[in-house]
């Protein structure tokens, strides 16, 4: 009933020509699959490119971030009135490099969620926790309180297009994947927070990624555990044949 979700987040990572190489060689990798949903998260300055580049393909494109204004005196931003007039349909809110590097809020995470939802753009919420959480035992906490404070004031039906990604902080970038049983562990605790916020069915139809350290050789593993919608791959997602073969686990 999920439909699986392979995507992947480049994060400050290519250039236009950088982007529309790696699109050359990885569309050919990919046609024709259609088991998962996949999606590239370029930079701002390539996402246009992308956008044009994957028209009529079975790959999608996203930002990695948005303003939740439609328009104004804010240096820096992109509103979502702009993501949509390039075609774009998919965003990030809430990465922990967010988070951690440039404050983002867990209201504006809110804020940007809305905005989202209101212009039909499909949001990928990011929550995870720090490994001083998990050791202080505060996962739960933790991963609880994001989700609520994102889901603030969204009904059941608006909540319809959300993903979410679980993305423990300690797994970034690290090469220490979470296992798989420790993710699902943790994605239970998401959906149960979800089915507070917006029922049980909302809970039941909403696609769970994993993100931190996902590779070619854990991916299998992980997209066992029931609880294990899809991926948000960093890293990996930014040599092509590396994240074909993601999204091609067994
Ligand atoms: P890595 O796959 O490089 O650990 O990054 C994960 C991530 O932050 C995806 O959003």
């Amino acid at each position: 009933m999920r439909k699986p979700f392979i995507a992947g987040n480049w994060k400050m990572y290519k250039t236009p020509k950088e982007s529309l190489a790696f699109l050359d060689a990885f569309l050919p990798l990919v046609e024709g699959h259609t088991r998962d949903e996949i999606a590239v998260f370029p930079t701002m300055s390539s996402l246009g490119y992308v956008l044009e580049a994957t028209v009529g393909t079975n790959v999608r494109a996203g930002a990695q971030n948005m303003h939740w204004l439609n328009e104004g005196p804010y240096t820096g931003q992109t509103s979502p009135t702009m993501l949509v007039s390039i075609g774009c349909r998919h965003v990030l809110l809430g990465h922990s490099e967010q988070r951690l590097y440039f404050n983002e809020t867990y209201e504006r995470v809110n804020l940007k969620l809305k905005a989202a939802i209101n212009h039909g753009i499909t949001p990928i919420v990011c929550v995870g926790e720090l490994l001083a959480e998990r050791e202080d035992l505060k996962t739960e906490e933790t991963l609880r309180s994001q989700v609520r404070a994102a889901l603030r004031n969204i009904s059941a039906s608006e909540a319809r297009r959300l993903v979410i990604a679980y993305e423990p902080i300690w797994a970034i970038g690290t090469g220490s994947t979470a296992s798989p049983e420790v993710a699902a562990e943790a994605h239970k605790i998401i959906r149960h927070e979800l089915s507070h916020c917006c029922g049980e069915q909302t809970a039941d139809n909403t696609r769970i990624l994993y993100g931190g350290s996902v590779k070619p050789e854990n991916i299998g593993a992980l997209m066992q555990q029931e609880e294990i919608d899809g991926a948000l791959v960093g890293g990996a997602s930014l040599v092509p044949t590396t994240f074909a073969n993601i999204v091609h686990y067994a």
